[in-house]
């Protein structure tokens, strides 16, 4: 494996480290000289021998923060800890490490973090050994990493979004080492295969690209995940056929922007329509992806997925604002009307297909009007569901420069507004089912009623009904009788009776 740039772990002294060597700040600049060639691809094993035994009866405990990106870079260290011996724990407090896996995407992300960082001083004072970790994409943040060196010098590892792999080497400096470790690339060329998983349940993820190139004005991720870089698709088959071996019902393609899939690759052309048409002929029921990005969803890709299959109908489109001018100072590249236009295509492919989405309310500038093209898109659009957010200044990226003049008020009843109307169309969509039946994989108990048994659609609807505890893991068909918001009651018809939406 190639050297990183930077020096690889830093001991420093506490009081006169220089860290500005790890970090570049936010730079669109930088940014357009992201080149293709520089993509290389790692197989190696990631665990060295003699660390196969480094954590025997010890354990390990990770917090997770923000996205399915982290929940499965999550999977990929508690792989690692694994293969090195450590077992899991919930409890702080028979724990030997604990890593906080954190985000950096919005400001109230960041305080939790440093919010538990709080609790967790109290935890090392009592119990010096235990290792205290922060990974994930506030490590990528210089302030961030100041900010823990200067208020929470008890942390022993801070290793970034690019470093990963590099945990056991980490942990075996930090054991060895008095002083914290610091390990942050900035280097994010590369990929690494290889690396083992613990998956949990009948659902996995799989990561199919990396980083982000779109430099949307507000977000902080192509800075902390770096470079938009593809994995190989050979490599991605081969992932998803074995998991269909080991007998996953669902898999969830990830990627900061799935759509962007293959265009890195300097030396064929196939894209993420091409990795979706592979990926529909593999044994496995479901297969879902997130995130897309309107611009780069192509004409190939909707015809792709309305071959349906194991390719479900449901497709999460981040709209961001139903206002062109204000998309336009997020540099979203796309207008109302071309997304609109996306949406109806899509409908038209697949008439079933449930959409969902990401909005931000109250960036700069946005005014009255402008929220209310947000208002009348969701209406126009009719959405299932939406994640939706007050905007969140980041630091170094363009919109923070902006003149942030919405006041706090203003943007919390504008989030009120927009979730109120969320609230009625995703009761009405739900009420288009009643009467319907559904394919449905049973996850378990239900977490409220050990009677009641809860599953999903193909669309990721929440359904609950009566049936044995044994149907968990498989497919049944249930009839919904009782929409709600959020949840589809129904009950469990018998197969031959079964007209499946
Ligand atoms: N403020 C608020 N929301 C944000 N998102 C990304 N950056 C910010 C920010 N600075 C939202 C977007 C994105 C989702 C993952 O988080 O809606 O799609
Ligand atoms: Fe952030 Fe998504 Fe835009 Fe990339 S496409 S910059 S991850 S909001």
């Amino acid at each position: 494996m190639k050297e990183p740039q930077n020096p690889t772990v830093q001991k420093p002294n506490k009081s006169d480290k220089d860290y500005s060597i790890y970090f570049q700040p936010p730079s669109l600049k930088d940014a357009k000289k992201r080149g293709k060639e520089e993509v290389s691809v790692h197989y190696e094993s990631a665990i060295p021998d003699e660390m196969k035994t480094i954590g025997a009866g010890k354990r390990y405990l990770i917090r997770t923060y923000g996205c399915q990106m982290n929940e499965h870079d999550t999977e990929v260290m508690k792989g690692m800890l694994e293969e090195m011996g450590f077992a899991s724990t919930d409890e702080k407090l028979e724990a030997d490490i604990i890593l906080l896996n954190t985000c950096a995407i919005r400001e109230n992300a960041e305080d939790k973090v440093f919010g538990e960082l709080g609790h967790l001083k109290t935890l090392k004072q009592e119990k010096p050994g235990l290792i205290l970790g922060v990974c994930g994409c506030m490590s990528q943040e210089e302030s961030v990493v100041n900010r823990i060196m200067q208020k929470h010098a008890f942390v022993d590892i801070i290793f970034g979004t690019h470093n990963i792999h590099r945990l056991p080497a980490l942990l075996r400096e930090a054991y060895y080492s008095k002083e914290m470790v610091v390990e942050v690339w900035s280097k994010e060329g590369d990929i690494i295969e290889n690396l083992p998983k613990k998956r949990e349940g009948m659902k996995a993820w799989v990561n199919i690209m990396y980083g982000c190139d779109k430099f949307c004005t507000y977000c902080i991720v192509p800075y902390t995940r770096g470079k938009e870089r593809s994995r190989r698709p050979e490599d991605v088959i081969a992932e998803i056929r074995e998991l269909a071996r080991q007998g996953f019902k669902e898999i969830t393609l990830l990627g900061q922007n799935v759509n962007a899939y293959g265009k890195d690759f300097a030396d064929m052309t196939y894209l993420f329509g091409d990795l979706m048409d592979d990926v529909r002929k593999i044994d496995i029921p479901r297969i879902r992806f997130t995130t897309s990005h309107p611009r780069d969803f192509d004409d190939h890709l909707i015809k792709v997925l309305a071959k349906r299959g194991n390719l479900v109908e449901h497709i999460h489109l981040p709209v961001q604002s139903g206002n062109t001018e204000v998309l336009k100072r997020m540099s979203r590249k796309y207008s109302r009307e071309q997304y609109l236009e996306l949406a109806a295509k899509i409908r038209t492919a697949i008439p079933d297909v449930m959409l969902t989405t990401d909005i931000i309310v109250g960036f700069p500038g946005e005014t009255e009007e402008q929220f209310q093209d947000t208002l009348t898109l969701v209406s126009e659009v009719r959405y299932d569901s939406a994640f939706t957010f007050i905007y969140s200044p980041r630091d170094g990226t363009p919109a923070a420069a902006m003149e942030d003049n919405v006041p706090e008020a203003v943007k919390k009843d504008r989030l009120k507004r927009l979730n109120d109307l969320m609230t009625v169309i995703a009761r009405e969509q739900n009420e288009l089912l009643r009467g319907q039946t559904v394919e449905v994989l049973v996850e378990g108990e239900s977490k409220t009623n050990p009677d009641v048994l809860s599953g999903r659609t193909r669309t990721n609807k929440l359904v609950h009904f009566t049936g044995p505890k044994e149907l968990a893991g498989q497919f049944v068909n249930v009839m919904i009788t009782e929409p709600q918001t959020w949840l589809l009651k129904g009950e469990l018809i018998e197969e031959q009776k079964a007209r499946v939406v």
